[in-house]
């Protein structure tokens, strides 16, 4: 199967100049101006002109097919990859987990049976860190060594569930120095958190609004300075997952400014939506129930400003959706009972070139690197992804700038019944998208077929500060 793409505008973190692309079964193998068609002979030849050509989004931060707070979030890996492609992804990174008394090997096995003959798109995992003995050091080495699994994310958070103490970080931190592994953290002060959270049911505080109230924005930068220093005295590189507040910035940015291999990214729901949405009527704050919680609005510039300025590196969705009904409901007496997360994995293109690119707040070479090259850096992937570049998998997106689209439940394509953004008008969306060679995503239908994504085992990866 081979796929000509011309007159596009070519588009990647460092470049932007109008070129054809030629794709022969699933890489890249020539890019060049007005190639001549009697040795380019395609399949298919897709015309581009007027639109931008991106490499395919590389989401880092989703949770498909994931049982927490009870239930499960309710894309699983056949209809989360179907929107991920409808938005311009074409690589996801989930997080399979190592419950207590459990192996890493187990969970991957688990995470690989769940994605296996479903996901439409190639998919990789992070390895969630429960517990961590001897034996569980020599898995992570295994992990990384042998199956591709180069992170591993601990949490500060959830206590009796996921959060583990700073001696486990710390051991799993040092551990990483020799098998060139990455911690990515969520950084919350569960044990605050937990003392807030059983105050606030005790004084009969228990709608929606109260679950962003117990998890101030201090308690993510406490957390976010500690996991830096733990890092620091391990003496390796830290990831700092879905940043949402000036707090927890403002300790990435000092460690940087220190030379530190300190990261983070941010979610668009973090730049787009704020504590405002909490105060819905109703129950409907349940929508924006996730952790960390949405932020006062002003935390949105300072935000945009670190994308800018990289202080953030990456942004990723940390897609983890539950419907209003049956699920959410799940806590209508007690916000802590909300199952936490929210959908985000087909907007996130749409909302960051409207908000971000057509706003100024960040170039369109920022947007690709934030969206696509920087992910594949960070964890692996690069070359193989992240570009365009003869040898890099055809994993590609003709992206129309001036489409207009109404984001909602009913345009959208991810299993959930509420979308955070309903009726906001986005310009700028995928048109064609080519996940290895192949188009899943074509004037609007999807193409593609399930179970055609491949298992990414993975590299060590990082970039430097
Ligand atoms: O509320 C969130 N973020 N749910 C997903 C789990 C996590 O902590 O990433
Ligand atoms: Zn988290
Ligand atoms: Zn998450």
């Amino acid at each position: 199967m081979s796929l000509l793409i011309t007159n596009g505008r070519i588009i990647t973190a460092s470049d932007d100049y109008h070129a054809d692309i030629f794709c022969q079964d699933e890489t890249i193998t020539a890019i060049g101006r007005d190639l001549p068609s009697h040795r380019f002979q395609a399949d298919r030849t897709i015309d581009a002109k007027g639109q931008y050509v991106l490499p395919g989004g590389i989401d880092v931060h989703t949770h498909l097919d994931m049982p927490f707070g009870g239930t499960t979030s309710a894309d699983d890996f056949e209809s989360g990859t179907m929107a991920a492609a409808f938005g311009g992804t074409t690589s996801v990174i989930d997080f399979a987990i190592q419950y207590r008394g459990q192996t890493m090997r187990h969970a991957l096995d688990e995470w690989r049976r769940k994605a296996e003959g479903k996901a439409a798109i190639d998919y990789a995992f992070h390895m969630i860190v429960t517990e961590l003995e001897d034996a569980g050091l020599n898995e992570m080495d295994r992990m990384v060594r042998d199956e591709g699994v180069s992170s591993f994310k601990l949490f500060m958070a959830y206590p009796g569930v996921f959060m583990v103490d700073d001696a486990t970080i710390f051991r799993a931190l040092r551990r990483t120095g020799d098998n060139g592994g990455l911690v990515c953290m969520h950084a919350e002060n569960g044990g605050v958190i937990d003392e807030l959270v059983k105050e606030a049911i005790r004084k009969g505080h228990k709608s929606p609004k109260y679950h962003a109230l117990t998890r101030p924005s201090r308690a993510e930068g406490e957390a976010t300075g500690r996991a830096i220093a733990l890092a620091e005295m391990a003496g390796v590189p830290i990831y700092i997952v879905h940043l949402s507040s000036a707090d927890a910035l403002e300790k990435v940015k000092q460690a940087r400014d220190m030379g530190l291999p300190a990261y983070a990214e941010t979610c668009p729901q973090y730049l787009f939506l704020s504590y405002d949405n909490y105060e819905e009527p109703g129950f409907d704050g349940a929508k924006y129930v996730m952790s960390p919680p949405l932020r006062e609005k002003w935390h949105q510039d300072v935000l945009w400003k670190g994308l800018a300025k990289n202080d953030l590196q990456v942004i990723s969705t940390d897609h983890c959706p539950f419907c209003m009904r049956e699920q959410k409901e799940l806590g209508r007496d007690d916000f802590s009972k909300i199952p936490n997360g929210a959908p985000g994995i087909e907007t996130r293109l749409t909302l960051v070139h409207d908000g971000g690119v057509r706003q100024k707040r960040i170039t369109l070479n920022r947007f690709v690197e934030l969206c696509s090259t920087t992910p594949a850096k960070m964890f692996g992937l690069f070359p193989r992804k992240g570009t365009i570049a003869v040898g890099s998998d055809a994993d590609l997106v003709v992206f129309d700038p001036a489409a207009k689209t109404t984001l909602g439940v009913k345009t959208l394509h991810m299993r959930v019944d509420y979308n955070p953004y309903e009726g906001t008008i986005v310009e700028g969306s995928p048109s064609t998208v080519i996940s290895g060679g192949r188009v899943v995503i074509d004037n609007g239908q999807f193409v593609g077929k399930k179970g055609a994504g491949r298992f990414l085992r993975r590299q060590n990866g990082h970039v430097s500060c």
